[in-house]
């Protein structure tokens, strides 16, 4: 994939900057584990309140979503962490990963991620307005999705390290 020189020339600078001081690369780094930490870490939990007050009484369900708008605002906070620290690391050495088929598979399953986060909050909403049976079903199902996609992308972002 062609990169326009100006932007080629600016990733040669930073993968420069990035390979000659240990502290960035391991501050991106830790920029993104912990991204995934906050975001991955408090979606799975979600998940779980989720799948538990799918299947529990009004009382459960009340509390689950009352919890939710505090958990999408780690979320995103968390995955705003994610992409800006995995933007630095790509740039960090664009043309390998750039030639990588295993960089667009992660990016592939990071924008299902997104995309069925936008399902979840349907159900949510479904499930506030009183639409109960059929916003509880798409929240499980966007609950069980979301474990699933965390975890897929998680493994294809180890697998990247020794992919590119
Ligand atoms: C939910 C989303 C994501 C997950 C679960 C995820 C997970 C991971 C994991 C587990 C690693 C390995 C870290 C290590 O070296 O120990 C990694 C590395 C990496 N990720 Fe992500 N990541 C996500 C999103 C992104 C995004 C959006 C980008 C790009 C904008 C990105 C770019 C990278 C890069 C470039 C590396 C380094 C690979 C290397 O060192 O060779 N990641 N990611």
């Amino acid at each position: 994939m062609a990169v326009p020189a100006v932007i080629a020339h600016l990733a040669q600078a930073w993968s420069d900057y990035y390979d000659d001081h240990t502290l960035v690369s391991v501050t991106v780094l830790f920029g993104h584990i912990a991204g995934l930490l906050l975001a991955g870490g408090t979606a799975l939990a979600a998940d779980r309140l989720i799948l538990d007050a799918a299947r529990g009484d009004e009382t459960l369900r009340a509390v689950c979503l009352a919890r939710l708008p505090g958990v999408h605002r780690m979320v995103a906070f968390g995955l705003a962490l994610v992409v800006v620290s995995g933007a630095l690391m790509t740039f960090s050495d664009l043309n390998a990963f750039l030639a990588s088929g295993v960089f667009y598979l992660k990016g592939a399953f990071f924008v299902l991620l997104i995309l069925n986060g936008f399902v979840l909050l349907g159900g949510e909403r479904g499930a506030r307005l009183g639409d109960g049976a059929r916003g509880w079903q798409r929240l499980r199902a966007s609950a069980i999705a979301s474990s699933v996609l965390w975890l897929a992308t998680a493994f294809i972002g180890v697998l990247l390290t020794k992919a590119a």
